[in-house]
């Protein structure tokens, strides 16, 4: 227990200690700076969040940091190099623009990686490691708490870019789940820090799923004070594209008129049941399945209106509630 402790330790300074030898390299790699500038990033940003390089090669991790035996295997354990089936060891990430993911308490405890061009896969991840569980883990957390005891809001965005533009415009409150789904876990962690979580995903198909995941995840939290809302982007933007489009106000009132819980909650529903009056049952009966997770409170009893004047049953609560009486376990 003690040794493995000890061995975890050794791999946080090993992880922190990559992450300065990635940013040295980026000063060193015009192609690379060269990129990021055609990202439109400033070297301050790049520099508050520790982005960095890693050349193209086969052992640049290796040869500096697998000096021994254990340090070796540490570093496979860590994600960070790789061992074939006959023997050899090489580094995982190589040629890519490197994000350090950090946890809570800023230790390094993985990476994003991305291709300078159009190669595949666009961005490589740390693998689960013992200390890195993606879904427990939000890029861009850490941060967020350096420039805020106590945030007023999350946003949460999918990728590494869109957390980074939008502290570079000003906008730096926003976090990124890392190429996983949002999870309960995240989702808890974030409202542990903030009362308000806006979902703010790419503005393409993949991004609406993951809003209504969020959704059907954030069910049990929603007690009373806490609220998640959500900002659908145009087609094809991303909050990176769009920041840069709207600039920091403009995009800042888009998350002023986030759609609520309730709103989108109902319109999704009613868009996937036909009308009519069997249409208005299924309806009833598909949301009263969701609103009956939430914790009793005013949040609950708010959807539950909702829900009556959706149906336009809003004359006869009632009906509602006995269709909730009906579903309450017990
Ligand atoms: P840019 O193209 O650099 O602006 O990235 P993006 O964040 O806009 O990428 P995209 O919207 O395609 O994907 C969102 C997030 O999903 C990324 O930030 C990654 O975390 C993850 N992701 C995207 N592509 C890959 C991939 O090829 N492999 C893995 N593991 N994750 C990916
Ligand atoms: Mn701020
Ligand atoms: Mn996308
Ligand atoms: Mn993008
Ligand atoms: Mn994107």
């Amino acid at each position: 227990q003690a040794a493995a402790k000890a061995v975890r330790q050794d791999l946080y300074a090993q992880l922190q200690d990559i992450s300065r030898f990635y940013q040295t390299q980026l000063r060193q790699s015009q192609a690379a700076i060269s990129y990021l500038k055609g990202r439109g990033l400033s070297g301050e940003v790049v520099k508050r969040f520790n982005i960095g390089y890693v050349p193209e090669q086969w052992d640049g991790v290796k040869r500096k940091f697998a000096t021994h035996a254990e340090a070796e295997s540490q570093l496979i354990e860590g994600g960070m190099l790789l061992k074939s089936d006959n023997g050899r060891v090489y580094d995982r990430f190589r040629d890519r623009i490197m994000f350090p993911i950090h946890d809570r308490r800023g230790r390094v405890i993985g990476f994003g990686g991305r291709v300078l061009g159009d190669g595949t896969p666009k961005y490589l991840n740390s693998p689960e490691t013992p200390v890195f569980h993606k879904g427990r883990e939000l890029y861009g957390l850490y941060e967020v708490r350096q420039a805020h005891r106590n945030p007023e809001r999350i946003l949460i965005v999918e990728g590494y870019m869109d957390v980074v533009a939008l502290a570079q415009f000003g906008i730096d409150y926003a976090v990124a789940s890392l190429g996983t789904a949002t999870t309960v876990e995240h989702l808890q962690l974030l409202f542990r820090t903030t009362r308000e979580v806006i979902c703010c995903y790419d503005g393409d198909r993949a991004g609406r799923e993951a809003a209504w995941r969020a959704l059907e995840n954030a069910l049990p939290l929603l007690q009373d004070g806490r609220s998640l809302k959500f900002v659908f982007l145009p087609d094809g933007e991303d909050p990176d594209t769009l920041v840069r489009k709207l600039g920091c106000d403009a995009f800042t009132q888009q998350l002023d008129n986030a759609q609520n819980f309730g709103d989108f909650l109902f319109e999704r529903l009613a868009q996937d049941t036909m009308g009519g009056d069997a249409g208005q049952h299924e309806l009833a009966n598909k949301a009263a399945e969701a609103i009956i997770r939430v914790p009793e409170g005013f949040t609950r009893e708010g959807l539950i209106t909702q829900l009556s004047r959706q149906l336009n049953w809003g004359e006869n609560e009632r009906r509602v509630r006995d269709l909730f009486n009906r579903l309450q376990p017990g």
